[in-house]
């Protein structure tokens, strides 16, 4: 039986879509659900082109009440039955209580070096830093934020002229062949780590 894998989204979805393009034919899983915290979600229309179910749940009329929000987002999650969750630009803090619940079977992506460069604005930590390399992390998620084992990086260079905007733009097309090729050995059943190139 397929592994069901669910893609939790904030923005554009380009890593759900390498995801979501990757679990096809022999593939040992298939997406079952995309979920937004927002209803702007670019991803959004793109799942739905790619005829995966999508959700909304908006997390602005949970404001100031984090746990009202995760108890909506459990129940649409569960509703999908996923065996992983793939986090992918997904830009909501989740509580140690909702990440429990998954151990073992949520990741993330994260554009940087972890553990360099927790948290936002990484390329611009990155570039003010003087670091020469820059690059994208999957891990699994913990309780702490952009924590967890390292299931795989992938490196680029930072050129001299770089800014944020053209390193985010080198470090992007290395998410999308990290994120996949993680996800399928974990559906495999091995968590050693990736390093790409
Ligand atoms: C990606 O660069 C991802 O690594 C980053 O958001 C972007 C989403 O792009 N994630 C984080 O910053 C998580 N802290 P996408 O919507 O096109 O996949």
């Amino acid at each position: 039986m397929k592994k069901r894998v669910a893609i939790l989204i904030s923005g554009s979805g380009s890593n759900m879509i390498a995801l979501a393009e990757s679990m096809r034919g022999d593939h040992p899983a298939r997406p079952c659900l995309v979920l937004s915290n927002s209803p702007l979600a670019g991803g959004l229309a793109k799942a739905q082109a790619l005829g995966i179910p999508t959700a909304v749940v908006d997390h602005r009329p949970h404001k100031g009440d984090r746990a009202g929000f995760e108890t909506e987002l459990l129940a649409r999650i569960e509703e999908a039955g996923p065996d992983l969750i793939a986090l992918a630009g997904f830009m909501r803090v989740l509580t140690g209580d909702f990440v429990a619940r998954f151990e073992g079977r949520m990741l993330n992506i994260h554009p940087s070096l972890l553990p360099k460069y927790k948290g936002l604005d990484t390329h611009a930590r990155a570039i003010a830093a003087g670091d020469t390399e820059a690059g994208c992390t999957v891990h699994e998620v913990t309780a702490a934020l952009d924590d967890g084992p390292i299931l795989g990086q992938a490196r680029v260079p930072i050129l001299s002229d770089d800014t944020a905007e053209t390193l985010a733009a080198r470090v992007l097309p290395m998410e999308h062949a990290l994120y996949p090729a993680v996800l399928r050995r974990l559906c495999d059943g091995n968590r050693a780590p990736i390093y790409l190139p």
